[in-house]
């Protein structure tokens, strides 16, 4: 048996599941040390429990490993409406989709079992996450809220992404197909994929969007270190890729052009699905995991949410942060849900409401999202997760319904936000996260005593080159 000791706080990694048990022993051991009688002992922990974990459990809430989600959430169960079904032609989808992912998408029941076998990987790969205080960053702003950040960057490819990655290689493998195609934004994608995928033995082949395969070499280093293929796109690989570099000559690439890349090789090859790590239904139903956990490390503080924050791209960990609130919402309760986009991608702050596709190359089936039109090509922001034109259909409706609201930010905005969190909190997030992070500083600002929970959805510890660029470091 080998056990590591890994560096992050509170967080034990080890073969046969055992992780959890070693902790508990550990700190029962310490608390041996310190007291002298069983009565001590047991005070002390009770002491402990309501504190949220001990010494530091206001500060950084964690849970135990066999405290991972069991079931995903599917708010579709709970919406007072029904999402505007896809249209156009639908039958790409069984071409590029395994049956058990198509059937999520599609799902209506509330909860959804989660395999055992991605508990486990889950479990390996840093979950459950922490949530952590921020009482440095209250201090410099001078608010009188409390503001959490959920620690997706404590994963192990270093944002929320595995959290679906793993259960879409999981159904994808258990049917039998040998190949994936994806697209990737800032590569963080593509990392947790790859991941995943290496687990399950399945070959990936990644269209990156060019901007980022030129700003982000560190991701493509995380990715072939799992054994990916990486693409940068457009491409000459696929026929959309050549068109669009003819239609958009020099074209710095977007997430919507890289998806169609990778939607053409799954359509084409019969042994080759197809895997997307936002938007879709299915995408936003795994990332549930994150809002479950945060709902249970806010229950052990004695804390209740006001404030829900997460920077949108497609919309997948502002969904899994959010979503787990909406049955809390409905019934009554004063919490606020914001999603933080790119002033330069506004997707919903400024794209209509409507039909439109979700890729460049106008292959899938129309989505009815906020979209800023399937041709936008966004500039060439550090952010390369947020470059999308459009919305996850669920987070767009619950902006239409008042469930939730979005607010943009510049880039510059963003990153001097970013670098206060990093002086203050010590993390460098990752450029689509220092979103969430302006948009809890400026919840902050605007309201008093309330309670603000944002999403560090990744570390940025793979994109510094954006950093000194952009903040002149
Ligand atoms: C760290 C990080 N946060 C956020 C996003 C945006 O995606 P989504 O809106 O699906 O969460 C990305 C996308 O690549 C990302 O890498």
């Amino acid at each position: 048996m080998i056990y590591w000791r890994c560096k992050r706080p509170c967080l034990w990694a080890g073969f046969d599941s055992l992780c959890s048990l070693s902790a508990k022993k550990v700190q029962e051991l310490k608390q041996m040390k310190k007291t002298k009688n069983g009565n001590e002992k047991v005070s002390n922990k009770n002491e402990a429990k309501k504190n949220g974990g001990g010494k530091f459990g206001k500060k950084v809430i964690t849970l135990e490993k066999d405290e991972i989600p069991t079931h995903f959430y599917n708010v579709l169960a709970d919406l007072p409406f029904q999402l505007d079904p896809p249209t156009g032609d639908l039958s790409i989808l069984p071409k590029i989709f395994p049956k058990a992912i198509l059937g999520q998408e599609m799902a209506t029941e509330r909860f959804i079992p989660i395999p055992d076998e991605v508990r486990e990987l889950y479990a390996l790969n840093g979950r459950p996450t922490p949530l952590q205080r921020a009482e440095k960053l209250e201090k410099a702003i001078g608010t009188t809220c409390r503001i959490y950040f959920k620690r997706e960057d404590t994963t192990t490819t270093g944002s929320h992404k595995q959290n679906t990655a793993f259960a879409q290689a999981y159904y994808i493998s258990k049917e039998g197909y040998k190949n994936v195609a994806t697209e990737t934004g800032a590569g963080q994608w593509g990392s947790a994929l790859a991941l995943a995928c290496n687990h399950f033995g399945l070959h990936l082949k990644v269209f990156m969007v060019k901007c980022s395969y030129d700003q982000k070499p560190g991701r493509k280093t995380v990715m072939k270190f799992y054994n990916a293929e990486i693409v940068p796109s457009p491409s000459n690989e696929t026929k959309i890729g050549r068109e669009l570099q003819k239609k958009f000559p020099g074209t710095s690439g977007s997430l919507g052009m890289a998806i169609a890349e990778a939607i053409e090789v799954a359509k084409e090859r019969e042994d080759t699905v197809y895997s997307l790590g936002s938007v879709l239904n299915h995408v936003l139903l795994h990332q549930t995991i994150i809002g479950q956990e945060v709902k249970k490390q806010l229950e052990k503080i004695g804390e209740k949410a006001d404030v829900i924050i997460g920077c949108v791209g497609g919309g997948s960990n502002f969904g899994g942060i959010a979503l787990p609130f909406i049955p809390d919402k409905l019934k009554g309760a004063d919490i606020e849900l914001i999603g933080v986009e790119p002033r330069e991608v506004p997707s919903i702050t400024a794209g209509p409401y409507k039909y439109d596709y979700g890729d460049t190359g106008k292959q899938t089936p129309l989505l009815k999202m906020h979209s800023l039109g399937a041709d936008f090509v966004p500039p060439a922001i550090h952010a390369g997760g947020l470059r999308y034109h459009g919305m996850a259909p669920i987070i767009s409706a619950l902006v239409v319904h008042n469930l939730a609201k979005a607010e943009s930010y510049s880039e510059e905005e963003c990153f001097k936000a970013a670098k206060l969190f990093a002086e203050t909190e010590s993390i460098i997030p990752a450029p689509e996260s220092s979103h969430a992070i302006k948009g809890a500083i400026e919840a902050a600002k605007r309201y008093k005593n309330k309670t603000i929970v944002f999403n560090l959805s990744g570390h940025g510890l793979l994109d510094l080159a954006s950093y000194e660029k952009a903040l002149h470091l």
